[in-house]
């Protein structure tokens, strides 16, 4: 068991972290921090250096709302420091992400995307009036500060200006490696991203993350993974619309003003297919 003692100054872990840390096991990791198994039942996610505290309050106050609304997740028990390093304890939750059930077995990428969907579908169930950003102001700041032309940014901005805001749990961020597939069920984890808002945003989002989220460069050259990445995210919607009261179109009327906020983060390469998508959603719009 990790020594999880605090320090004299609150919210910091005690000395012996390191330590404890070098042996650990590492769980996993993504693009903003390493999640080790920190004793029964318990992880550390470890955020890498930078990594702004407010982010990690965000995603620890997401988690416990979500937890706090019945919503599966891996329930945040600490939030801490430990020289100079952003951390939350989270509750262990057992099983693989989907992402590598499906890396494991491709088969099982179908019915995986419809698992998804009716995951994603009972966490837009719940509604909140809480402390949570909402996604408007979100997606308007990341469009004001997405590295595009004006004429790209413009057409975003004025997309979402006319969007019905919404008023439901987001998670923001929800693609097969933040969904861990566990005894229990389908566990949502990494809320850094959640907002309030509307669903169909949310599902548009996913629906980018699928069918342009990063995989291995050599991989993104070779069509046929392409074409499964697209079948993938085509029948996850599908699979949405049958449980949410939304139609394909509401879900199409968010690409634009959530693709051109995405780019303020994605590290693709100029000119790559989701950057061609985007040109052709401005066209479209611009033409209209
Ligand atoms: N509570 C948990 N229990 C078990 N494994 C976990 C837990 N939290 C995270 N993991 C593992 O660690 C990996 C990275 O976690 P997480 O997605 O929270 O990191 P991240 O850096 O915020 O990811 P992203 O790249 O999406 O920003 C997960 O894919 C999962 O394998
Ligand atoms: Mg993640």
């Amino acid at each position: 068991m990790l020594p999880l003692t605090h320090d004299t100054a609150p919210g910091c872990i005690a000395a012996g972290l390191d330590h404890t840390l070098q042996r650990a096991r590492l769980l996993g990791q993504g693009s903003s921090a390493q999640v080790y198994e920190a004793g029964p039942g318990e992880v550390i996610k470890l955020f890498r250096p930078g990594v702004s505290p407010s982010m990690v309050d965000r995603e620890f106050a997401a988690a416990a709302l979500a937890a706090a609304q019945g919503v599966r997740v891996a329930a945040p028990l600490e939030r801490a420091t430990h020289d100079g390093r952003e951390l939350i304890r989270y509750r262990l939750v057992p099983g693989h992400t989907l992402l590598s059930a499906i890396a494991r077995k491709p088969h099982l990428g179908l019915p995986t995307m419809h698992r998804l969907a009716r995951l994603h579908a009972s966490i837009h169930r719940r509604i909140s009036g809480s402390s949570l950003r909402t996604q408007g102001q979100v997606l308007q700041r990341d469009i004001q500060q997405a590295p595009t032309d004006d004429r790209t940014r413009s057409a975003a901005a004025a997309c979402l200006a006319v969007l019905e805001p919404g008023s439901h749990l987001c998670h923001g961020d929800l693609h097969p490696g933040n969904v861990i597939d566990a005894p229990e069920g389908l566990t949502a984890i990494d809320w850094s991203k959640a907002c309030i808002g509307h669903p169909a945003a949310d599902v548009a989002r996913t629906e980018l993350l699928l069918r342009f989220g990063a995989v291995h460069d050599a991989l993104e050259r070779v069509s046929f993974v392409q074409l499964g990445r697209s079948l993938a995210a085509g029948c996850y919607v599908r699979s949405y619309l049958l449980h949410g009261g939304m139609t394909r179109a509401d879900v199409l009327a968010w690409h634009l003003p959530v693709a051109v906020a995405w780019l303020r983060f994605r590290q693709g390469r100029p000119g790559d297919a989701f950057e061609r998508y985007v040109a052709k959603l401005v066209a479209r719009t611009v033409r209209a």
